[in-house]
This record gives C-alpha cells, structure tokens and sequence, in this order.
C-alpha cells in the first residue's frame, strides 16, 4: 500500500494484517539495514553514473520506481538525478518496513522539491503491489528478483508496471567480488575462489528450499524478451577501491567475511573456517583491518528493454 513521508500513519486506511508481507528467502532483512547502508555508502559513484545513464531519455516529470529498493541507495541517485532533469516522482517498494523507512530517510536526503517520493509495503511476489503504483517511466529493480519464487512471473509483473515506451531495468548477476589476495599468507592461497563456489551452493540452497520455486533455465535478456519487453541489452558497472582500504571501503570488506563465515560456514572446511576467523579477530595479528593489500572490485551486470 503507498505511503507518504508527510502522513502521520505510515499505512492509512489499510487493517494489519495487510501489512504482514513477508519475503521468500528467509534472510532477516530488517537485520541487514547497516551493512546495506555501508554497502551503498561504498556504491555511491556507480549508483551516480546508472542513475545518469538510465534518466537521460526519460521523458519530464518521470515517474521511476525502485522495487526492493533496500537502504535507499540507488533510490538516493535516482532522487538527484530526477531533481537535475527538474522533477518527477520517485516511488520505493520494499516489503522489508525498517529497509523502507531507511531508503526513505536517505531519499529525503538528496531529492527535495520538486522531487515526490512516495513509498509502497508489499511483497513483489503478490501482484496486488501493482495496484498501488502509477505507471513508470523507468523501473530499477536490483539484486531482488532472485529472491522471488518464480522469476519469470516476477519480470512479466515488473513490466505490466510501465508506461508505453518506459524500460525495465534489472541488476541481476555479474562477476564475483574480489577482495583478497590469492596468497594472504595464512590458511591455504585461493580463499576466495573457494567462497566463491560456498556462496554458489548457498544460494543453490536457498532457490531449493523456497517454498513453489520455480526454475528461470535462461539468462535476464530473455527474461526481459519472455515478458513482452523489446530492444533486451546488458552493460557492466564496476565498483572499484583500490588497496590500502580504510574507512567504509575496509568495514565493506568486514562485513562481507562476517556474512561469509556466519552463513556459508557449512559449506568450507575447517581449515577456512579457521583462517576467517582469524581474519576477522581484531586481535589477531591476521586480522584484515591489518592489511594494506586489500581491495574492492566488484562488477554488476544490468539488464534492460523497454516497452513499446
Ligand atoms: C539484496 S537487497 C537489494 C537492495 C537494493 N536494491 C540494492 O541493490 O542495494 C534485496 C532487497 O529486496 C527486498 N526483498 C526481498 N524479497 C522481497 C519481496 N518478496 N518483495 C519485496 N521486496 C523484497 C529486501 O527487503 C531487500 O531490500
């Protein structure tokens, strides 16, 4: 349901139980709200150049509308980049509230008049969202669809929310990061290669167990194409911080091998598991924030097509 920053109830006029979306993957989202923000924190010039590259040909007033939007980021650029062309509407959807509120606070931030920023509490995977939201010039949708249990279903929905001739655009995929050097001289060379294929198994895991999964066996472009859209086309977008890292670029860093060794565990061996916890001890001689050899570089992929 849209709510507004102004509006004292964030959800007027709608019961509670309405509000009980929920997302697919079981991860706790609302837990996630720090390290999402940090990873936009370290984003920002990449969010700045898709942001510009994505608004150039919108028409005026544009809507544009940031499904599973997290702390705002990205909704953030688009905000700035709508207000430079003089204005529109910028809608978040999210079915994670404390997220959404935290994309709301960091939008508010940097659109301003005569930039409208609306917010929408739904689950993508029920297509009751769409009603609540105006037809779109542009919608940006990353890192989200995968979490949802039929992909395809959830493409075709995000493009019967355009407006003739608006484009969809997916940030779906891409390279894996890399961080680390392949010798750290401590536990054995090639860490992260082997984080890698735990990461692939862990999320192999997570479509496995999503309850009514079903199978996307193609890539994004065709998904696009399968869903009615034309003109399919993909470019990369880099994220890079070369080493020594200090600041947000290190705590990035940090917080990735925290998410690595609380989830993906199981899935290395007792010698890694024993190298990233001394990785991650501060007071370990080992400890990363130690290195002047560690970096970021990270490469997105993004898929679009446009309808017409
Ligand atoms: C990996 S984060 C990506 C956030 C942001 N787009 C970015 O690129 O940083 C996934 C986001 O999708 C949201 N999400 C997951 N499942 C969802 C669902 N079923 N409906 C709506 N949002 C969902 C999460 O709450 C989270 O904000």
């Amino acid at each position: 349901m849209p709510t507004h920053p102004s509006s004292p109830d964030p959800h007027p006029g709608h019961p509670p139980a309405a509000h009980s979306v929920h997302t697919h993957d079981d991860i706790d989202w609302s837990a996630r709200v720090a390290d999402l923000r940090r990873r936009d924190d370290l984003e920002r010039d990449r969010y700045v150049d898709v942001a510009a590259r994505l608004t150039r040909d919108l028409p005026a007033d544009a809507v544009v509308v940031d499904v599973g939007c997290g702390a705002g980021g990205m909704g953030a650029a688009l905000a700035a980049a709508l207000r430079e062309r003089g204005g529109g509407t910028l809608v978040l959807v999210d079915a994670t509230e404390a997220l959404l509120e935290a994309a709301r606070v960091t939008v508010a931030g940097a659109g301003g008049d005569p930039v409208r920023v609306e917010t929408v509490h739904a689950d993508l995977a029920d297509a009751a969202w769409h009603a609540h939201v105006p037809a779109a010039d542009l919608v940006w949708a990353a890192g989200v669809v995968h979490h949802l249990p039929d992909q395809q279903t959830a493409v075709d929905d995000l493009a019967g929310v355009l407006a003739e001739g608006g484009v969809l655009a997916l940030a779906e995929g891409g390279l894996e990061p890399r961080y680390l050097p392949w010798d750290l001289g401590t536990g054995r060379p090639g860490l992260e290669i082997r984080v890698a294929a735990a990461r692939d198994h862990w999320f192999g895991q997570l479509r496995a167990e999503m309850p009514n999964a079903v199978p996307m066996p193609y890539g994004w472009t065709t998904a696009l194409t399968r869903a009615g859209l034309t003109g399919a086309d993909s470019f990369a977008s880099v994220t890079e911080h070369p080493p020594p890292l200090r600041g947000v670029a290190l705590d990035h860093v940090l917080d990735h091998f925290a998410w690595v060794e609380q989830s993906l565990g199981e899935h290395l061996d007792e010698q890694d598991r024993d190298t990233l916890r001394r990785l991650l001890d501060p007071d370990s001689a080992e400890h990363l924030g130690r290195r002047d050899d560690v970096a970021v570089f990270d490469l997105r992929t993004i898929h679009t097509a446009r309808r017409r």
